[in-house]
């Protein structure tokens, strides 16, 4: 891999406290990694315990809770789990989703409600929950939503639906908070190398043929490193960052001109 730009090189986050949900893999691990390399507390969320070890062996500074965030009461959970060791939360990077390939004909409602239930409601509890810690440390909130959060997406439309469900939640939280001083942005990544598209299901075939046809479409050529990605959900982070809120900001190599 030849993209490494992490952690951005004036960001500070030292002793912040910082929770990134799926941070067991691919653009939630490079994060994950990124913040406690610029100096913060990290604590790491995903189902599998294996892989979020395998993210904290990278730095001392990166704790870890297994846990599947689609349990409604995960999420109060895991910010509990940080405050009680921190004492507080600076911030909360909502990462953790799922994709989905779900033409009409074949859509279900316990389809929608599992997609739905990680990639909107889990968001939602963890900032709620987290809500009094941000307000006391005047924090920040990035969600990861999708260029397809604001683009369509044939054949996966409910996923395209979560993600536009995130960014609008990132504007009306942004209003909501700004009397706070809560910062609340969106990152909208392009195809980036990561288990997802695995993860949502697909054989191996499929999935090189859909990563072929990405980076055929991606005006820079080529799909996304996880550590492009992460760099910037740092960027938004930054608590230099100061009047930065309500945005969503797309890195894509360029998808979203097309
Ligand atoms: N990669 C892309 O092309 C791309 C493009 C646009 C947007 N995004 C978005 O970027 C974010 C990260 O995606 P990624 O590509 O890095 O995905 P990934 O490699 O599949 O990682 C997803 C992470 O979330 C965790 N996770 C999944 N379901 C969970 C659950 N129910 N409870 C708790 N943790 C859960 C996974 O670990 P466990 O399986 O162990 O739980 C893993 O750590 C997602 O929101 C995704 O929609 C990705």
């Amino acid at each position: 891999m030849h993209h490494r730009p992490h952690p951005p090189r004036n960001a500070d986050f030292t002793d912040k406290v910082v929770i990134v949900t799926g941070a067991g893999s691919g653009i939630g691990r490079a994060a994950a990694r990124a913040f406690a390399h610029a100096g913060a507390h990290v604590l790491g969320v995903a189902r599998r315990s294996q892989t979020l070890e395998e993210t904290a062996a990278d730095h001392p500074r990166i704790a870890t809770h297994a846990a599947d965030l689609r349990d409604p009461h995960v999420p109060s959970q895991v910010i509990e789990v940080a405050t009680s060791r921190w004492g507080g939360v600076d911030v909360l990077v909502n990462n953790a989703g799922a994709t989905k390939v779900m033409p009409l004909g074949e859509v279900t409602a316990d389809a929608i409600t599992d997609l739905f239930s990680l990639n909107v409601t889990a968001p939602s509890l963890l900032a709620g929950t987290a809500l009094p810690h941000l307000r006391a440390s005047r924090g920040t909130i990035v969600n990861i939503s999708s260029t397809y959060g604001h683009r369509p997406l044939p054949g996966a439309a409910h996923y395209a639906a979560s993600k536009a469900a995130l960014e609008q939640l990132t504007r009306s939280w942004a209003l909501e908070l700004a009397g706070d001083g809560i910062r609340v942005n969106a990152l909208a990544p392009g195809p980036t190398e990561s288990q997802a598209l695995t993860a949502a299901g697909l054989p191996e075939t499929i999935v090189e043929q859909i990563k072929h046809d990405e980076a055929a479409r991606i005006p820079l050529g080529r799909r996304g490193e996880p550590e492009e990605v992460a760099t910037w959900i740092l960027r938004l982070a930054d608590p230099a960052a100061t009047w930065l809120t309500g945005q969503i900001l797309t890195i894509d190599g360029g998808l979203d001109l097309t």
